[in-house]
């Protein structure tokens, strides 16, 4: 592997993972096929049962080698695979959260059998106890109001009172709908909100992000928009063309498309010039 800030791979993740250096990689962020029969030109989302696990488990072995000792991993997952997903992942990695991802706004026309799923379960694991984690990076601040309350002597400095509060393991963040100015022309593309915090919490700046599954690409551009190395795999060639574009288009801080104008810390750390190197095989 070369030392480029992105590589874009056109390529199976089964058959390109082996080009990754051992004990390289600070981060995985994965989110795989569901097994829920998506479309992805492929039939990459058509397993079900044993064989869902079976993939899963294939993945999950390929790509711990690669994490080191301080590394991190999530994984998106549905409530019908996360239960057996996180008990192997269990027996070889810290279990550190289960954080839900409130969607917000249910899929219009859904059984009237059960009540509307609006979530994503997703699994933060770690090597080990000492993983890297920077809570400051991700705090939210509180409003002018909630500070003002606040002035009593214990508070006054507070560091958590300046810095915000720690994010809970529920992040409600709406789904990207069609017409959002962040959405790409891919399915299943996560909100560039969620991955950023990913990002932000557990890859150091510099650090390597790797992403299994990259569909449009909304991991590298959250690991390049805050300063981070990103190498990633994607078999469908219109995606990886998507996602190769939409780092092209951070070359161009105006062409960014964002929707929440969050500003992240590590904006100055981005020189798409040097990062970019985004490759088709
Ligand atoms: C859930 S989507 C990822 C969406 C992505 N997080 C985003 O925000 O756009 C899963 C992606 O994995 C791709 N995929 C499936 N099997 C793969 C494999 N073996 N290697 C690489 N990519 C694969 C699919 O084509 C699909 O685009």
């Amino acid at each position: 592997m070369n030392d480029a800030r992105a590589t874009l791979l056109n390529r199976d993740f089964f058959e390109g993972i082996g080009r990754v250096h051992d004990a390289s990689v600070d981060l995985v962020v994965a989110d795989p096929p569901y097994g829920l029969g998506k479309d992805y030109g492929n039939d990459s989302d058509h397993l079900s049962g044993a064989n869902y696990l079976a993939f899963s488990r294939r993945w999950i072995d390929a790509v711990i080698p690669k994490l080191k000792a301080s590394g991190s991993l999530y994984v998106f997952l549905t409530w019908q695979h996360s239960p057996e997903v996180f008990s192997y992942l269990k027996t070889r990695l810290k279990m550190v959260n289960e954080i839900i991802w409130d969607r917000k706004v249910p899929s219009m026309g859904g059984s009237t059998r059960k009540f509307s799923s609006v979530h994503d379960t997703i699994g933060l694991f770690a090597v080990s106890k000492d993983y890297y984690y920077d809570i400051d990076s991700v705090r939210i601040p509180y409003d002018a109001e909630t500070k003002k309350a606040r002035t009593r002597s214990i508070f006054v400095g507070a560091k958590w009172l300046e810095h915000g509060y720690n994010p809970k393991d529920v992040w409600s963040v709406t789904r990207l709908h069609r017409q959002d100015p962040e959405r790409e022309d891919h399915p299943t593309q996560k909100p560039l909100e969620i991955i950023e915090r990913m990002v932000l919490a557990s890859a150091p700046p510099g650090g390597l992000v790797l992403d299994p599954f990259m569909g449009s690409g909304t991991t590298a551009a959250a690991a390049l928009r805050h300063g981070r190395r990103f190498i990633g795999f994607e078999i469908n060639p219109e995606y990886h063309a998507i996602a190769r574009q939409r780092v092209a288009a951070m070359k161009n801080n105006s062409g960014r498309k964002r929707r929440h104008g969050r500003e992240g810390h590590q904006e100055d750390l981005f020189d798409p010039e040097r990062m970019i190197q985004a490759s088709s095989k």
